[in-house]
């Protein structure tokens, strides 16, 4: 009780402290001697100059963000215009090579091939249909599952289509699934499998493919590509599952999620696994490095791109905003840079298990119940998966 009575008594002493302090600090800023209003005039510009970023990323979007700004454009003439900002001509072809970026970027003779084949590419946005499946959302879904593929892996979207991805109607919702795929590209020594997928793609009516080559650093050219293709092709989806192929979902546990969401929790859905306070990995051998003469500061909150779930309003308002956001070769990362652009961030729930589950539950038909995604499983482990949740006997207290 004495403990309590002394914790009180501090307590208020500093509060009472830090109130003189306040009544001290705001008289003296506000008022001069005379006692009347003060106006600060700073007697230097208190803006900065826009100076180069070092980054090669950063400083593509201080470009692009000046390039949108009515007010600072307005003030440079084409004459004037530094160096750095001219860079960019409006006018060449954004699809053809942009070799300056070989003086552009410090070190770009001794990075990684990947880095080189991205650069090069970096302003492209827009690569040709293969193959598309326009009237898929005829009748407007209620949850569009998008799943990102790869052209080999044939075992894994039958396993989806059997499984957590079959389409139709589900717990009375409609429910819509396309895998997207890119071109896997003899350059990468893949095997001619154009023959295959066009057998697959006319039996089950669900592939759209784009013309560009399938890499881990053009996973973000999916991104743009595929959020253009649900304004055209899909643009009455209620919500959207973006993920890849090695994740099992428990779809029965979205739509029940779904179910319960209504206002502005609806139109501004964006949950997933979110990773906070992360930043570009420096080691050469990690699949994530970026190099500092590439990108510096953190990344912004971002949901693991293993899935995440986000409803047709945020889609549309992505599309708009990803024009104004340069392409960084991390699909997810730029994701939460869209996001943050547009004054959001994603949410977590913990129903999102990118980092699977305690091996002790894995085989547990239960633990998946309240689940909605976990990562990674196999097509067997899939449609092993999808039967237990299917089982109306299963019985989970
Ligand atoms: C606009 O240009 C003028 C003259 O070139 C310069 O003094 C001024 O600081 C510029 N304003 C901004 C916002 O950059
Ligand atoms: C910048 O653009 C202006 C006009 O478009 C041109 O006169 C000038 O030479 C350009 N500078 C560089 C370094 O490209
Ligand atoms: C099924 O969904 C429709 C709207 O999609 C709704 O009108 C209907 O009441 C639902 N039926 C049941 C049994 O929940
Ligand atoms: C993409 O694939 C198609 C058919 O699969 C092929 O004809 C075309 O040459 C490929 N494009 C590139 C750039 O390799
Ligand atoms: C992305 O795709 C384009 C078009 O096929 C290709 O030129 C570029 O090299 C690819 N980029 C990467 C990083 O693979
Ligand atoms: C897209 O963004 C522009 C501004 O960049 C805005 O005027 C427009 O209303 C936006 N459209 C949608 C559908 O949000």
């Amino acid at each position: 009780m004495a403990l309590l009575r002394m914790r009180l008594k501090v307590l208020v002493t500093v509060m009472m402290v830090n109130l003189f302090i306040f009544i001290l600090i705001s008289r003296q800023g506000n008022q001069d001697k005379n006692g009347r209003n003060k106006v600060r005039v700073p007697n230097k510009p208190f803006w900065s100059k826009l100076v180069p970023n070092q980054a090669y990323w950063n400083r593509q979007q201080q470009i692009l963000d000046l390039q949108h700004n009515p007010i600072l454009i307005a003030n440079y003439s084409s004459a004037d215009m530094p160096d750095w900002l001219n860079g960019t001509s409006l006018t060449s072809d954004p699809c053809q090579p942009d070799l300056r970026v070989t003086t552009q970027v410090k070190d770009y003779n001794s990075l990684p091939g990947r880095f080189k084949d991205f650069l090069l590419y970096m302003r492209c946005r827009s690569y040709p249909l293969l193959v598309d499946q326009p009237h898929i959302c005829k009748d407007p879904p209620y949850l569009l599952l998008a799943v990102k593929s790869l052209a080999p892996h044939f075992d894994r979207r039958q396993a989806i289509r059997q499984s957590w991805g079959r389409a139709g109607v589900l717990a009375n919702r409609t429910v819509v699934t396309v895998f997207l795929l890119g071109n896997a590209t003899a350059v990468d020594h893949h095997p001619d499998l154009s023959g295959m997928l066009r057998y697959e793609s006319a039996r089950h009516k669900d592939i759209v493919q784009w013309d560009y080559r399938d890499s881990f650093f053009n996973l973000t050219v999916k991104e743009v590509l595929f959020l253009e293709w649900i304004q055209t092709r899909c643009p009455g989806a209620r919500y959207i599952f973006k993920g890849d192929d090695d994740v099992f979902v428990n779809t029965f546990r979205i739509l029940d999620f779904l179910r319960g969401l209504s206002g502005p929790k609806a139109r501004d859905l964006f949950v997933g696994d979110v990773i906070t306070n992360a930043g570009p990995h420096r080691d050469k051998k990690v699949k994530y490095f970026i190099p500092e003469s590439m990108y510096v500061g953190m990344y912004p909150p971002y949901a693991g791109g293993g899935g995440y779930l986000y409803s047709g309003d945020i889609a549309a308002r992505l599309q708009n905003i990803s024009q104004r956001v340069t392409l960084y070769p991390i699909d997810d990362v730029y994701t939460g840079m869209c996001l943050r652009k547009l004054g959001l961030a994603p949410g977590k729930h913990k129903g999102f298990r990118t980092f699977d589950i305690e091996e002790k539950y894995r085989s547990n038909p239960c633990a998946y119940k309240s689940l909605m995604l976990v990562h990674p499983r196999t097509p067997q482990e899939m449609i092993q998966i999808w039967a237990w949740l299917s089982d109306p006997d299963l019985n989970c207290q």
